[in-house]
């Protein structure tokens, strides 16, 4: 463990590009030291652990997993466990998501979108509950607002975020009183990497009072936030969302 750390050690998932990047430099830049997990974006997350090992040297370590492949993932808590010898925070970040119209649904989009969103935060708790008991640590979970309010042609990302929402609640009563549970439930802060047209967007926008799209930043200060300084939150779901689930 690096002599600088001062928060801990913090596992994130799909943490090579996007939203998870973000959470990860802010992560460290409060002091975290990381396990940094990508499946197939080698190139960034080696990128982006380079750039942080300038910073910090010895605060990073790249672990590889295919998080549908459930059997792995004590394996991949073990190696953090190996590399650091303590587990502070778990941050679910990695997802999968695309649209499963009904009628065209199949089973394999069903395990791949909860593989991601559902059953491997739930056993990657699981497997680092030991270790976050004896730290004292958290687990954030990036939901959605679409778990309680669907998007239309997404029904099974929905059910798997909102399986994710439930987990949130039941792990923080499980967990309790060494392990917090919390989650973040952004609206649209990043497009997805396949686009959204520019109608959409606008349209989108014109449903959020605040009347602009949030940034990565604001997710990963919610779940810095979330992780260090909300010692008596639990079980909660913090909306990252502009106001938009205020009105339908
Ligand atoms: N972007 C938004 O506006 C938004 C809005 C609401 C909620 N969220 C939530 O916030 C989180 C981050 O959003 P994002 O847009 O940055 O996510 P993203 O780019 O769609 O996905 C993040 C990473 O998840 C990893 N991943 C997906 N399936 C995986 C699997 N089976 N095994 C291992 N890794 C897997 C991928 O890693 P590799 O590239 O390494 O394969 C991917 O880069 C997600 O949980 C998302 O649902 C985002």
């Amino acid at each position: 463990m690096n002599p600088a750390r001062e928060s801990g050690v913090a596992l994130v998932t799909g943490a090579g590009k996007r939203v998870g990047a973000v959470i990860a430099r802010r992560l460290h830049a409060a002091g975290y030291d990381l396990a940094l997990h990508y499946r197939r974006s080698a190139g960034e997350a080696e990128a982006l652990a380079a750039e942080l090992e300038r910073q910090r040297g010895g605060s990073v370590l790249l672990v590889q997993a295919e998080l549908a492949e459930t059997a792995h993932l004590p394996g991949l808590v073990s190696r953090v466990l190996d590399r650091y010898g303590r587990l502070d925070a778990l941050v679910n970040n990695a997802s999968a998501f695309y649209p499963t119209p009904l009628g065209e649904a199949s089973v394999a989009q069903w395990n791949e979108l909860f593989a991601s969103n559902a059953q491997a935060p739930f056993f990657l708790a699981q497997a680092a509950m030991p270790a976050l008991r004896a730290a004292r640590g958290a687990i954030v979970n990036l939901v959605d607002i679409y778990a309680e309010r669907p998007l239309a042609g997404h029904p099974l990302y929905c059910m798997a975020k909102a399986a994710l929402l439930a987990m949130t609640r039941s792990l923080a009563l499980e967990l309790a009183p060494e392990v917090r549970v919390n989650g973040v439930a952004p609206g649209a802060v990043l497009w997805p990497s396949d686009g959204k047209s520019y109608d959409d967007q606008q349209a989108l926008l014109a449903r959020t009072p605040l009347g602009r799209a949030g940034s990565p930043d604001d997710v990963a200060g919610a779940v810095l936030w979330l992780l260090r300084d909300a010692p008596f939150v639990t079980g909660q779901i913090l909306h990252v969302d502009g106001g938009r689930t205020l009105s339908v």
